[in-house]
């Protein structure tokens, strides 16, 4: 059968909910059209973008009839910012849709039909959450500007004078950045033409120990006047160490090698009582809050008695393992960024922390080697990035048979399909689940899931 729609057909449509990723979905005769920018209750006027077979894509251009959980959105950039995606949508309505897209992909893609699902973790805050922020330069009438790429658009960016993501502090870091980037009259990068020399700021926050990280970064060239830039920096006492990065690749990048212009090449972090040093380009949760929410709940999963070898795989700078350490025998991490490596062991020593070892190295090829070294996990926790585990990681550690792995997720979607792989061909069952909501306003959902072995 035929689409019922065409592209760039205007339709008004009734959006029903929100599906995974932060579409709305409507349906025109039984037929689903995802509508960019309409929220649960709307009813809204929406030009046709594209048509598929089994469904369409739209962008919402008028809201005719606002649903019920539409409010005020605080942000001045907001939406043309692409940082935030729900500020107009009561909260209450974000976390009742997360929640509802985890059980979904777990009904549907995971084949679970009663997913044994505990309620959301609401964020402790919904504005200011962030500890890390990455600004592109622009440029205005005014000169150089600083602010984030135009929902949809990566040639555009929009100055901001005020995100909502991050703190007064890194609102007052950017603004003086801009105002000395005036001053010193320099010029920002053009993507298109690749003229110009600033490229990136990057503000890394520990929050709850007050100390930042700022990364300049610049295409080739001399930083003119770096000790002026040095000095704008130091007027705030929480920036510990200034950084300074080339890109010299056309590539929107700011995860290089950089040079300490100014202070220590690392900050600390403080998470559930322990100290992590935090580098320019390692990984850290960007809600800290949340963050030491997640760790508590992957520890109350693990169940762990003081003697078990617990692997930590895709550990970033070894915060999980390293939160787990004091209730395990052995704890042993591995992954893949030599920088956050060298930091777990930094940690790991920091802390005093003398059962705990880390690895560099691709987790599903590592596996079998750490196996030989470490011995049979008990427990395996896991921590990958939006694809999930690939088949060969999933397959490497469900041989291994460990009685519990506390799956850590971004995607309910590619855990929703490991966990059926590991329930079909594993032997293993979902006895536990929770989303948390680490980012308000954006798509995002994380879920803690305990798998048990039968
Ligand atoms: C979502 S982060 C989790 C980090 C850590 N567990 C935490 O809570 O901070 C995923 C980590 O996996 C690492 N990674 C990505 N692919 C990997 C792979 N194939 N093998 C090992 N580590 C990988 C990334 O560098 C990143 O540090």
């Amino acid at each position: 059968m035929a689409a019922p729609v065409a592209r760039d057909d205007e339709l008004e449509l009734h959006v029903d909910s929100l599906a995974y990723g932060g579409n709305g979905v409507a349906r025109l005769n039984g037929f689903v059209v995802f509508v960019r920018r309409g929220l649960p209750g709307d009813t809204v006027r929406a030009r046709v973008t594209k048509v598929k077979r089994n469904h369409a894509e739209a962008l919402a251009v008028e809201v005719l009839v606002p649903g019920h959980a539409r409010v005020e959105a605080p942000c001045q950039h907001y939406p043309a910012c692409g940082g935030c995606r729900f500020q107009d949508l009561a909260y209450e309505e974000q976390l009742a849709a997360k929640e509802a897209q985890v059980a979904d992909s777990l009904r549907r893609l995971g084949q679970i039909a009663e997913p044994p699902l505990e309620p959301i973790v609401p964020a402790e805050s919904i504005f200011h959450y962030r500890n890390k922020l990455e600004y592109s330069f622009t440029t205005t009438p005014s000169g150089p500007a600083l602010g984030f790429h135009q929902a949809g658009r990566w040639d555009e960016v929009l100055e901001v004078d005020r995100c909502w993501l991050t703190t007064d502090l890194g609102n007052a870091i950017r603004a003086a950045v801009r105002d000395w980037a005036r001053e010193e009259r320099l010029t920002a990068y053009d993507q298109a033409a690749h003229t110009g020399f600033l490229r990136h700021l990057v503000v890394r926050e520990g929050r709850n120990t007050g100390q930042a990280l700022v990364v300049l970064v610049t295409a080739p060239g001399t930083l003119p006047e770096r000790e002026h830039f040095v000095e704008v920096l130091r007027r705030f006492p929480e920036v510990r160490s200034i950084q300074w990065a080339v890109n010299d690749t056309p590539a929107e990048v700011t995860n290089l090698p950089s040079q300490i212009l100014w202070g220590e090449d690392a900050i600390e972090e403080e998470l559930l009582g322990l100290r992590f040093r935090v580098r320019p380009n390692a990984f850290l949760q960007t809600n800290t809050a949340m963050a030491e929410r997640l760790y508590a709940l992957a520890i109350d999963y693990a169940g762990l008695t003081g003697s078990e070898t617990v692997y930590d795989l895709y550990c970033g700078i070894g915060t999980i393992g390293l939160c787990m350490a004091s209730r395990a025998l052995t704890v042993w991490g591995v992954e893949v960024s030599e920088e956050s490596v060298a930091c777990a062991l930094e940690n790991a020593e920091l802390n005093g922390i003398a059962n705990a070892a880390f690895y560099a190295g691709e987790a599903a090829s590592s596996v079998e080697e750490l196996r030989g070294r470490a011995g049979d996990p008990n427990v395996v926790v896991v921590d990958p990035p939006r694809a999930g585990l690939s088949g060969k990681a999933l397959r490497r550690i469900a041989r291994m048979e460990p009685a519990r792995i506390v799956y850590v997720s971004c995607n309910p979607t590619t855990l929703a399909a490991n966990a059926k792989t590991l329930i079909a061909d594993w032997g293993y069952r979902l006895e536990r689940a929770r989303p948390l909501d680490m980012f308000p306003h954006t798509p995002h959902v994380e879920t803690v899931a305990l798998f048990t072995r039968i």
